[in-house]
């Protein structure tokens, strides 16, 4: 209770300056920010989509709990879209025949040491057609708060038909306000996919994360699209509140080993938040092994949260590079291109200067001492990702 006190006196003491905010404060205030690092959990939606039920959540939390995902930082387990039913005479949402009892399914996640995820709409209905929070914002912040409820990700969907385009920051509070409320923690997920410049307010109405853009697909050119889409938005993460370029698709097919690991990279490198979105329970160890690699979390996870910025691009070549909170610089050279290239990543581009010692995070190796640049040799639609110290 006392943590929640002080979270809620640090959104009201940030207000519509929240954006930077965490930073002045102590040290024990900044513990108690919800999502001081990005969110790292699992989502439904990339694998399962509607097909989720109780059963394929709660194999995800036997999965999460014992595979060395939880040990790796992930945590939260997160129903997407499709298990809402119906509102009791007093209003009260409750899951359908997929989901017959939300409040021991939180309890069995609690119970592996995981928190639990849900997800609505402002709107009537969310985008699959499901009952949404329109006019029950408060009911449904209570029923979710008594399920124990730790995430919520509020959907715009169909709110266009309810609420005008510049309403949204207010409709965004509303729910901001039910969820603080009911006096428990519940991190705040705003998905509106980056309409009205949402990195710019979303902060202010609590939101600890925002979509920037549309839904991802298990597809090379538009994970990288999306990726590419959080350029020259940099300033607006940071503790507490995160760009969001949409879930993890590692895992689920249809891209090959070196595209996932540049996916991974990608999102570490702009401390997005870490959704796996694939089906736990049955990955390969390939997959296993790239959603939990601990060099590459420590980048995303790294207490400073500054997302990177595009250092340097020629063609299909580019690195980026990210400030870290130990002083060191994060750095990914990526090829798009078809065959494999070596690139140079020269030290004033990236942001440093003299001599480093390189330590390559996916090889785990240290690479030696290097003065002025580093040069590696990057596989087609591949990245080589290291830090220099
Ligand atoms: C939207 C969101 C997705 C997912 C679906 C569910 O498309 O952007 O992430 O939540 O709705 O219907």
């Amino acid at each position: 209770m006392r943590r929640n006190r002080m979270r809620m006196t640090f959104w009201r003491a940030c207000g519509l300056v929240a954006v930077g905010c965490a930073l002045a404060l102590p040290a024990a205030a900044q513990d108690s920010i919800l999502a001081a690092t990005p969110p790292m959990g699992w989502n439904s939606w990339n694998h399962f989509a509607c097909k989720v039920s109780d059963a394929v959540v709660r194999a995800s939390a036997d999965a999460i709990a014992s595979n060395g995902m939880k040990a790796a930082g992930y945590v939260y387990v997160n129903i997407d879209d499709c298990w809402q039913g119906q509102r009791d005479s007093s209003g009260m949402i409750h899951g359908n025949a997929k989901f017959p009892d939300m409040k021991a399914l939180g309890d069995y996640i609690h119970s592996k040491g995981l928190k639990f995820g849900i997800y609505s709409s402002p709107g009537p209905k969310t985008c699959a057609g499901y009952e949404g929070s329109y006019k029950h914002e408060e009911d449904d912040a209570k029923q979710y708060a008594a399920w124990g409820v730790d995430y919520l990700k509020y959907d715009w969907c169909s709110a266009g038909r309810v609420y005008k385009a510049e309403d949204m920051p207010a409709v965004y509070k509303k729910m901001h306000d039910a969820l603080a409320s009911t006096g428990r923690p519940i991190v705040f997920s705003l998905c509106q996919y980056g309409l009205r410049r949402v990195w710019e307010w979303g902060a202010s109405v609590g939101g600890n994360l925002w979509r920037t853009t549309g839904d991802i697909w298990d597809n090379y050119d538009r994970m990288y699209s999306i990726a590419h889409a959080q350029d020259g938005i940099e300033q607006h993460t940071g503790p507490g509140h995160w760009n969001d370029p949409d879930m993890l698709e590692v895992g689920n097919g249809k891209m090959s080993r070196d595209e996932y690991v540049t996916h991974m990279s990608m999102w570490c490198m702009l401390s997005a938040p870490l959704l796996a979105g694939n089906d736990l329970a049955k990955m390969s160890a390939e997959t296993l092994a790239i959603l939990t690699n601990p060099e590459a979390i420590a980048i995303d996870q790294d207490p400073k949260g500054v997302q990177a910025h595009w250092a340097w691009q020629v063609g299909p070549y580019e690195i980026w590079a990210k400030s870290l909170a130990d002083g060191s610089t994060a750095a990914l050279l990526i090829n798009r291109g078809e065959d494999t290239e070596r690139l140079t990543a020269n030290f004033r581009d990236i942001g440093v200067s003299g001599t480093k010692n390189v330590r390559d995070l996916w090889a785990h190796k240290d690479l030696g001492q290097f003065t002025d640049s580093f040069s590696a040799d990057v596989r087609p639609h591949g990245v080589v990702m290291v830090k220099l110290r």
